[in-house]
């Protein structure tokens, strides 16, 4: 879709980027030209898909655990990143989430989705804002956020908290920070199976089935067309978005939402021109 040097230049940290939509993510960014850190909690997935990354694309990739709950570890990772060069970009990827009913979530249970999505971006985010705002560089932020950022979900309610405070820091920090060579967007993605999601929100088959057939496309996402809006999202050539949610669901949050969306399953031809023709 792009041009190979789109993002030549480019050095990006990819947190969560060892597997899921933030490998698929940094395999593409590494085809673009840029180079990427990957960051995540367990080092023989990070070298492995390390190694794999650089051997299928030729490009440099460089890894280190990092549980980004952990603000110390946070500073500890952008200083190993720093000593070596400033990042250009920064992709909030990581996530945690399990579908559960909310009134049998222990405290535990909150913290444990609130501090890697909330905490663990807001962390990242200002540790990175602040290295680019000290030495006066460009910086540009992308965060994967969901649909039910902005509608609320039951049965992921930390997950739908969490997410909306990262929309709400992109949002705030685009402002406070546009002015000074920072922008920071998001993008919404419907569902994009990954083995850890899956495991974790869709616990049956007939679950994976009903994305589908819910869905006005009649699919899911494919992970290539999610790494190609985070690529456009973080190229140059798009400088002047600041501050936007980019939905990528094939319509998923809208089939839902509006009044009559349900109509068109429960309407047969012969209804549609028995109603025209009493007109
Ligand atoms: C109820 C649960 C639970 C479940 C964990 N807990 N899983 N409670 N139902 N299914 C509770 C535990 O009992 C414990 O509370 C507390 O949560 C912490 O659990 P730990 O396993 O000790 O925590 P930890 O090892 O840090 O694991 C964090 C995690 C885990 C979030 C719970 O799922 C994880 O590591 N996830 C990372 C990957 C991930 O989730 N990927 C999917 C993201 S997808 P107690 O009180 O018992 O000690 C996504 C996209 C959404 O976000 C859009 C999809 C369409």
């Amino acid at each position: 879709m792009f041009k190979n040097d789109l993002l030549a230049g480019h050095r990006i940290l990819i947190t969560g980027g060892g597997t899921g939509i933030g490998r698929s993510i940094g395999h593409h960014f590494l085809t673009l030209g840029a180079e990427i850190v990957i960051c995540g909690r367990r080092e023989a997935v990070l070298e492995q898909t390390a190694t794999e990354l650089a051997a299928a694309t030729g490009g440099k990739v460089q890894y280190k655990p990092c549980d980004i709950r952990d603000a110390a570890q946070v500073e500890g990772l952008c200083d190993w990143i720093w000593a070596e060069a400033p990042l250009t970009g920064l992709v909030n990827n990581a996530a945690g989430n399990f579908i559960a009913q909310s009134e049998t979530l222990s405290p535990r249970a909150v913290d444990a989705v609130l501090n890697i999505v909330l905490h663990g971006s807001a962390y990242m985010t200002l540790n990175c804002g602040k290295r680019w705002l000290d030495a006066g560089q460009r910086g540009n932020v992308l965060s994967i956020i969901t649909t039910y950022a902005w509608t609320g979900s039951a049965f992921v309610v930390p997950s739908a908290m969490a997410k909306a405070g990262v929309l709400a820091m992109t949002r705030s920090l685009a402002v406070e920070w546009g002015g000074r060579g920072i922008r920071l967007n998001a993008i919404a993605p419907g569902p994009f199976p990954t083995a850890g999601a899956w495991e974790r929100l869709v616990p049956k088959p007939e679950l994976a089935a009903i994305f589908e057939s819910q869905n006005p496309q009649k699919r899911v996402g494919r992970h290539d067309e999610l790494a190609n809006l985070a690529a456009f999202l973080m190229s140059d050539a798009v400088g002047f978005i600041n501050g936007e949610v980019v939905t990528i669901d094939g319509g998923e949050w809208l089939q839902g939402a509006g009044q009559f969306n349900f109509v068109g399953e429960h309407m047969s031809p012969a209804d549609w021109q028995a109603l025209r023709s009493k007109k």
